[in-house]
């Protein structure tokens, strides 16, 4: 199996890590097409073969995806569209980008649209996928290559897409912010800055393990640390007293919107 990527940025490196990592050693052939030759140094290091030419790439491949911004996609589209193999399936990850446009770009109806997030370096992507493509062995190879790079979700609307953008394509970000802005505190209230950064990061980490457990209800093991007149109850009244919860709907809105954008 030949899969292409195109676009070797952010999360081109990201698809072809993962990729790497989950087939690595079986019967199969990763090319990423990237225009700016510095960045192919990191797939070299992995030992994934790299071109500046996106033909060269889309040459015999069974699956390829799409990794370029919004803005450069329908160019690459119109680039690689004589050229795609009869029987292949394309995969974009462009956020907003409409499989309407993406179909009329490439002359091609085998095409599935995909939000990952970067954490498919490291196999745990939750990747949300739509297509109208009846074709089940298609399918099969798309959700093959999504599982690569964590958990695959099909969705039945488009909009679907663009809502998760905004929680799981956007959301390491949001968690990582969140991280950044808990260490700095911890430095604030005196903290040795790799302690507060340990102490941030593990909590993130337990944290998460145990929301991964069965049944888990998040209000009840919030309440379970903020028992009453602890400094947990004096933390989160502030979180209150700020509008944490509205400015959290705010942001994830203003994601969606923008998600919305990008495609038009
Ligand atoms: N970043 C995320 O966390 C994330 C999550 C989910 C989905 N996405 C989607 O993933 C896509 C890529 O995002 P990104 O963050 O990886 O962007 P990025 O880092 O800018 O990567 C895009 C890469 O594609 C290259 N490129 C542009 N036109 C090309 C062409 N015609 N042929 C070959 N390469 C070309 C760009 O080169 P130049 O820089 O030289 O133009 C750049 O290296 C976007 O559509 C975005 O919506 C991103």
């Amino acid at each position: 199996m030949k899969i292409a990527i195109i676009g070797g940025g952010n999360m081109g490196e990201a698809f072809a890590r993962g990729i790497h990592r989950h087939f690595s050693g079986g019967d199969f052939e990763l090319c990423v097409a990237e225009k700016n030759v510095e960045k192919h140094l990191a797939f070299h290091s992995l030992e994934i073969v790299t071109t500046s030419h996106n033909l060269e790439a889309v040459d015999n491949a069974d699956v390829i995806i799409l990794a370029v911004k919004p803005a450069d996609m329908e160019q690459t589209c119109r680039d690689i569209s004589i050229h795609l193999p009869g029987k292949c399936v394309v995969i974009s990850i462009a956020a907003g980008v409409k499989l309407g446009s993406l179909k009329e770009w490439l002359a091609c109806n085998n095409v599935v649209r995909v939000m990952p997030n970067l954490l498919a370096s490291i196999g745990k992507s939750t990747t949300v996928w739509y297509t109208d493509v009846q074709d089940e062995e298609m399918k099969i190879l798309a959700t093959k290559i999504l599982e690569s790079i964590g958990s695959a979700h099909e969705v039945g609307s488009e909009n679907e897409i663009d809502m998760a953008t905004a929680i799981s394509g956007c959301g390491p970000a949001y968690v990582w912010y969140f991280m950044e802005k808990m260490i700095a505190a911890g430095v604030a209230i005196g903290l040795d800055a790799q302690v507060a950064k340990a102490l941030t990061l593990q909590t993130f980490e337990g944290a998460s393990a145990m929301a991964l457990g069965e049944d888990f209800d998040p209000t009840a093991m919030r309440l379970k640390v903020a028992s009453k007149g602890g400094s947990t109850e004096q933390a989160i009244a502030v979180f209150d007293e700020k509008g944490v919860e509205g400015t959290i709907d705010g942001a994830i809105r203003a994601a969606y919107k923008r998600a919305k954008e990008l495609g038009k």
